[in-house]
Parts: C-alpha cells; sequence; structure tokens
C-alpha cells in the first residue's frame, strides 16, 4: 500500500569486523558507536513517504540551505532493542513511541509517519544489524528514530521534504556509574519549555535550550538538571532527558508530575506508574514542588526519588541541590523501592519475566 513502502537493501560493503564488534560490544558506553547500517525513509508533500532503504551507514549530504539546519525542524524518538536468552532480539512498546513520534511531528509541523513504517523500519535495520544487539544484563542496542525537514528553502514554513532515519548504536548504562545515585541541580534560572511551546514535543530544540543549564549542573557537581514549571517557577516537571518520580515509603506511594502539556510523556514513566498499580502502590500524578521535595525529604516522608527514561531505564537520584541549597544524601544507598521497579521493568525488557502487559515487539 502507498502508506507502507516495502524497503530496498544495500549492505555495507565495509562492514566492520567481527573481532571489532566484539571489542565494541564488550563496553559500548553510551551513543559512540554506530551499526553497519541505517534506514531512510523519503517525504515529499505531493507524494507522502517513499523511498525506504536500507543502506550503509554514513554521512548524510545536506544542501546547506536545509530547513533543518536554519528553524530547527527536527524530532526524533529513542527506543531499544533487548537480546533475551534463546538470542532472540525484542524491543519495548514501539507502538507509543511512534504514536509519540506523530504528535511530536504534528507540533513542529513534520509529516507524521505511519505506525506500521515506524515499527517495520526497526525491523528492518535489525534483521541485517542483528549481531550488534548486544547480550548481557545492562546492554542494549539505542535506536534512534528521527526526521528532519530537508527542503531546500530559507523562507520560514513548514518544509515540503522531509526524510526519516533511523542509526543504532550498542549502549551500556547511560550514567558512567550505573545505578548508583546521582545528584540533580535545580534549574532556577532556565525554563526547558514554555506554555504553548513544544515542551512536550521530542524535538531537538528542547535539548539544545537545556545544554546551558546542564553545563550548570555538571559545574556543580550534578549529571542532570530538573526544570520546573515555565509559569510559576514552582513545580517540577521533568530532567533534561528523564521524567521523574518521587518515593512516599511510609504511604506506599509513588508521585510524578502531571502531564502539563510542557513535559515529555515518558514511556518509561507509563510503564512504571502500571508496575505500581500493579503492586498495590498508591499513585499520583499531580503538582510536586520543590518545596514538597526538600520538606519530605526533611520530614523523613520521601524515602526515594528517581529519575526514569529509556536510555537511564531507572536511575536514583540521591541529592538535589541548587542555589543555596541541597538536600539528601549522595552516599546513601539506592531505595528498595526504586530497585525493586527497576528489576521488574527490566525483568520485563529482558524476558526474564513473564510480558503480563503485552508490551514487548519481536525485532
Ligand atoms: N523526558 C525527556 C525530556 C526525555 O528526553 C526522555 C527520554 O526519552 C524522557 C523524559 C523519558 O521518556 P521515555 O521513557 O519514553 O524514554
Ligand atoms: C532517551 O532516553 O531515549 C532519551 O532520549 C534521553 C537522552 C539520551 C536524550
Amino acid at each position: 500500500s502507498p502508506s507502507s513502502p516495502s524497503f530496498a537493501l544495500t549492505r555495507s560493503s565495509r562492514p566492520r569486523s567481527a573481532e571489532d564488534r566484539a571489542k565494541i560490544l564488550e563496553k559500548p558506553g553510551f551513543g559512540l558507536h554506530f551499526t553497519d547500517h541505517m534506514v531512510a525513509v523519503r517525504w515529499e508533500k505531493d507524494t507522502g513517504w517513499h523511498d525506504a532503504q536500507v543502506m550503509p551507514y554514513g554521512p548524510i549530504s545536506l544542501d546547506p540551505a536545509a530547513a533543518v539546519l536554519h528553524y530547527g525542524q527536527e524530532i526524533f524518538e529513542g527506543i531499544k532493542a533487548y537480546r533475551h536468552a534463546d538470542g532472540s532480539v525484542w524491543t519495548f512498546r514501539p507502538t507509543a513511541n511512534a504514536e509519540r513520534m506523530q504528535r511530536s511531528a504534528r507540533r513542529l509541523a513534520l509529516p507524521e509517519l505511519p505506525v506500521e513504517i515506524f515499527v517495520e523500519s526497526l525491523k528492518q535495520l535489525i534483521a541485517v544489524d542483528q549481531e550488534w544487539v548486544p547480550g548481557g544484563e545492562e546492554a542494549s542496542l539505542y535506536l534512534r528514530p528521527f526526521i528532519i525537514g530537508d527542503e531546500v528553502f530559507l523562507g520560514v514554513r513548514s518544509a515540503h521534504k522531509a526524510s526519516y532515519y533511523v542509526i543504532a548504536s550498542p549502549a551500556g548504562p547511560y550514567f558512567a556509574k550505573g545505578v548508583a545515585p546521582v545528584a540533580i541541580w535545580l534549574s532556577t534560572d532556565y525554563a526547558r519549555a514554555a506554555k504553548g511551546g513544544t515542551g512536550a514535543a521530542k524535538c531537538g530544540g528542547n535539548y539544545a535550550a537545556s545544554l546551558l543549564p546542564q553545563e550548570q549542573a555538571y559545574a556543580n557537581g550534578c549529571s542532570q538538571v530538573l526544570f520546573l514549571d515555565p509559569a510559576e517557577g514552582k513545580y517540577l516537571e521533568e530532567l533534561g532527558g528523564m521524567n521523574v518520580f518521587l518515593v512516599y515509603g511510609k504511604e506506599n506511594k509513588l508521585v510524578t508530575p502531571a502531564l502539563s502539556g510542557s513535559i515529555l510523556e515518558g514511556i518509561t514513566r507509563d510503564s512504571i506508574l502500571q508496575l505500581a498499580r500493579d503492586r498495590g502502590m498508591v499513585v499520583e500524578e499531580r503538582k510536586v514542588s520543590a518545596d514538597e521535595w526538600k520538606q519530605g525529604v526533611a520530614s523523613g516522608d520521601i524515602t526515594e526519588v528517581f529519575a526514569c527514561g529509556t536510555a537511564a531505564v531507572i536511575t536514583p537520584i540521591g541529592q538535589l541541590k541548587g542555589n543555596g541549597f541541597s538536600v539528601g544524601d549522595l552516599n546513601a544507598p539506592a531505595g528498595a523501592i526504586t530497585l525493586a521497579l527497576r528489576k521488574e521493568l527490566t525483568d520485563i525488557q529482558y524476558g526474564r519475566a513473564p510480558d503480563r502487559h503485552g508490551w514487548l515487539v519481536r525485532l
């Protein structure tokens, strides 16, 4: 059908040797190495999606007047492929990523990629690069689908030409220290998103805006930045690339900022809410202020805090720092509920526990 083009395959003439690949997979880091192939699908306003290809990984050539280089018309996704003990390769809730990419596309005035093409593109890439999916506890192949407006035109309007790509990168833990608690910087100088802005879309511009506050976080000994709501500068939104949860241990309760329109709707976030309900926890999606965090830690009501996302999985937050204050203890061990939820989620992803919600799709 016209909405589901078939993928033409051009194999790389110079794939990495099995030896080079094994060396990379042994200690992949995050976002440093890429597989031998990538996917490209073209879009034009008049003809829609066409020319789907799996091709050798390599530089893409862009006209210097391509829209994305001037007005930032770009969106992306992040999703992982996991190797199970029997060697099979699976991904997690790809329809949710495909649908989020469609919502991002709408906000950035880019074309919506049909869900079937999104899922099929991951299958096609894994079909040629499956040996790049690492085995082992924390390892995965991180898939990065993205769409750019690449029409050659400097007028400010949505591009009439776009391209969808998928690249893949073997991944170990996002944070160098694995599941060790991290310190978070509360950004009061900068916001990530605005009312009516692009906060809920996964577009490159949001990340560009987060880089200076992220530098401030590093300068203050923190590994991530936490943003507050843009209207009042009072309520937690999310980290630069992760959602956030607070655990009220005595009440067996999990609290996360409600989707405000400027928060990215994390698929890990949604899955954790489900797993917590399954465990009989009280789950609240609501406004949470930074003061509630500070006071809750001080009073002992908030017993654990963690961040979550595809890349970071579930990462304990040991400490919150900001201009003139610091709460929590970076040296305290990760909390029991954080670790239990992390184990439940990764056990499903890696096929060690039953997939009771039907979240896995074989690639
Ligand atoms: N928030 C932001 C800003 C992100 O970049 C991400 C990562 O994708 C998330 C939250 C978590 O989303 P997900 O769980 O779908 O990866
Ligand atoms: C992800 O978790 O997939 C992200 O996009 C976070 C970061 C790497 C941008």
